[in-house]
């Protein structure tokens, strides 16, 4: 959107402030209303004042025993918890001695009431079925798929690889797999084999459930293929491949490994008892980016992440009986966990699936079944709101939103202009907006409002929910002043934290409590403002966020070395309208190795083939050298600003070669 349209459109008492919010220049305007939560909508809330907020806060920081064990009574127990919290930095345990079982919590507690005949799940595919489980079909259907995973030896802390499209199966074999207390590892549809190669060999699975393929934007995606070049000359410890068949295109089946789904079916039957899990036992391991070329394995834990879900589907998304409930995000990243299958189906809530892209067959396909299914709270991403943003407001007005009582967002710290089109044309100006942050790592929302409670800006995530104290600290520790940009840090526990990375202590402790002893730091910078409100600038590490993904520039920078023409690599996020983040690789070549057009293309695309269409490079710009230190270490901050087009600002004295940036400024593909 360029600069005219954006303050034309601007209410007028939005400043028209060239100050950026959010710390990106997607954002033209500073919106500075504040938006209180409809009387109508917080007569119903659960929390309906800022006053019964604040006194909940305090009492969960003061009293997290007394706060948290009265909430985890909402759970269902085989067998009481002892104690609430047993925490020693940076190891904590919540609710030992309790033992519960995931599935039994998300299914079976639901069949003794009217939820019973309730839709659980509904689901729609790209090219158009649709399908409806309730609470007693999906039990059904996941202690099926639970005995067949015994069936293939699959025993309580085994690792399970599930590489699937958004089908109800992806949530059929989480939800087994938390049955018998195996451990399961969701891939992204958009990761390669090498990516899931890597999982594989990290996590130590022993079986991959994945399906023949899956719809994308009306192409196939070829899952299974993938999978067969993941393990391929191999040695892996992966001894079975369970097929779904969804496209029912021609796929390679391996004998003695592979099998299909619906064959494995017969062989079982519909009754598999709920193992009783120890509160602490893993749950999941789910792949994120780290500052480092290989991803870490965040791991979560039964009792505290499952309350976590539960208690911020039931108090940020307020979700009823009467609720149809969409989030977008695809389930192979944390939020299609917590927030399309646990949270939602903990609560007896009724969730909404959708397999494919929103803009097929149509741009809109995302308003269509809002419509269609009626739906009440919806939950997407700021990157797709501006993708919705640029497509125009007709393909709204051909539809009837009305249903919609709440809209939620994730991923980035959203730009007023779309936090303010969200609102108005999605929301018809009557629905709140939960904006929330929070991380893989946090296992659920970390800062957000309660939209009974608590009055929202455009552009942040509020303030912190139950039991998360948030601090904004300087190098030192320091809490800094109002409006001063400082990192975020969580200076107690909280239910749904990781419990650490799969395999690897160190790093744990290394990335999240060495900064600051005690606290967990983020890796984000943010700024408190005189009312306390939260706004996040965005990762100050070296990760970047594209499209609400998440990516390690040292991951694409590894990717791009192993290319035989390159000597060596430096990724940088430039800001990007549509993305958030695009990513720029600054390359050097090897000796005798012409640069062209071409070869920009084929690192493009070899980053693509080592990682995943997710991770495509937007820029590839050759260099014949990098700026550097004289101590060697690449000057990004540099890298970042000749990505952006801005001149280059700050100090350069450190810079072993200044004729280095003038050759950089003037790069380019050939
Ligand atoms: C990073 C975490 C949480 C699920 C999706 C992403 C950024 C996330 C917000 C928000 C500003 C946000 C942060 C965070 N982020 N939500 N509402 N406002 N920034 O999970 O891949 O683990 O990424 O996403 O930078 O650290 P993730």
């Amino acid at each position: 959107m360029s600069k005219k349209t954006a303050a034309k459109s601007a209410p007028k008492k939005a400043a028209k402030s060239a100050a950026k919010a959010g710390g990106s220049s997607k954002s033209l305007l500073v919106e500075n209303r504040v938006f209180k939560p409809a009387a109508e909508f917080a007569k119903k809330a659960r929390i309906s004042s800022m006053a019964q907020y604040k006194a909940m806060h305090a009492e969960s920081l003061k009293h997290p025993d007394k706060f948290f064990g009265r909430e985890a009574k909402e759970l269902l127990w085989s067998k009481p918890f002892k104690k609430v919290l047993d925490w020693k930095c940076p190891n904590a345990k919540w609710f030992t001695g309790g033992k519960l079982n995931v599935s039994e919590n998300c299914l079976d507690r639901h069949l003794h009431d009217s939820r019973k005949t309730k839709a659980a799940l509904i689901w729609e595919g790209e090219p158009g079925e649709k399908r409806v489980l309730t609470y007693q079909q999906l039990h059904r259907e996941v202690c099926r798929f639970a005995n067949v995973l015994k069936r293939h030896k699959v025993k309580k802390g085994d690792r399970v690889i599930i590489y699937m499209p958004m089908i109800p199966e992806a949530a059929i074999a989480m939800l087994a797999c938390t049955r018998i207390g195996a451990v399961h590892s969701v891939i992204f549809g958009g990761f390669s084999a090498e990516s899931i190669k890597d999982r594989v060999l990290d996590s130590g699975a022993s079986i991959i459930i994945t399906a023949d393929g899956g719809y994308r934007r009306g192409a196939v995606v070829p899952l299974k293929k993938n999978v067969d070049d993941a393990l391929k000359g191999k040695d892996t410890p992966v001894k079975t491949v369970v097929v779904f068949r969804r496209t029912g295109q021609d796929v390679h089946i391996e004998e003695g490994r592979d099998v299909w789904w619906h064959r494995e079916l017969e062989y079982v039957d519909a009754h598999c008892a709920a193992v009783a899990m120890d509160s602490e036992s893993p749950l999941f391991i789910l792949y994120t980016s780290g500052s480092t070329g290989k991803p870490k394995g965040i791991l979560h834990s039964t009792g505290g992440y499952l309350l976590h879900a539960q208690m911020t589907s039931k108090y940020v998304f307020d979700l009823r009986d009467d609720d149809v409930y969409w989030c977008t995000a695809d389930v192979g990243w944390v939020t299609g966990h917590t927030y399309m299958v646990y949270g939602p189906l903990a609560l007896g809530a009724t969730s909404l699936m959708y397999e494919g892209a929103p803009n097929w067959p149509e741009n809109d396909r995302f308003w269509r079944i809002i419509e269609e299914y009626a739906v009440t709270v919806f939950y997407t991403a700021p990157t797709a709101i501006r993708a919705f943003m640029k497509w125009g407001d007709n393909w709204l007005k051909k539809h009837d939103l009305s249903s919609l009582r709440l809209l939620g967002t994730v991923g980035e710290p959203i730009n007023p202009e779309a936090w303010m089109w969200y609102h108005n044309k999605v929301g018809g100006g009557r629905c709140p907006i939960v904006d929330t942050w929070w991380q893989t790592e946090t296992g659920g929302h970390m800062i957000t409002p309660l939209p009974g409670a608590v009055p929202t800006k455009p552009g942040t995530a509020t303030l912190p929910f139950f039991g998360v104290d948030v601090g904004i600290v300087d190098d030192l520790g320091k809490e800094v002043g109002a409006n001063e940009q400082g990192k975020l840090v969580i200076k107690k526990p909280w239910p749904s934290m990781l419990r650490g990375i799969w395999g690897d202590k160190k790093r744990y402790q290394e990335t999240y409590w060495s900064e600051f002893k005690g606290w967990y730091f983020a890796g984000d910078g943010a700024r408190r403002d005189k009312d306390g409100y939260i706004w996040i600038i965005g990762r100050i590490d070296d990760v970047l966020n594209v499209a609400g993904h998440r990516l390690g520039t040292a991951e694409v920078e590894s990717a791009l070395v192993s290319h035989p023409t390159v000597a060596e690599a430096a990724v940088v996020g430039r800001p990007d309208e549509m993305k958030g983040q695009g990513v720029v690789c600054f390359v050097t070549v090897k000796e005798g190795v012409k640069t062209s057009h071409e070869l920009a293309s084929e690192l493009k695309k070899h980053v693509r083939n080592v990682i995943g269409p997710v991770a495509t490079p937007d820029e590839v710009r050759f260099a014949a050298a990098l700026p550097k230190t004289r101590s060697g270490k690449i000057m990004r901050r540099l890298l970042k600003q000749i990505a952006a087009g801005e001149l280059i600002k700050g100090d350069t004295t450190t810079l072993e070669d200044i004729n280095v940036i003038a050759q950089l400024a003037a790069s380019g593909e050939d």
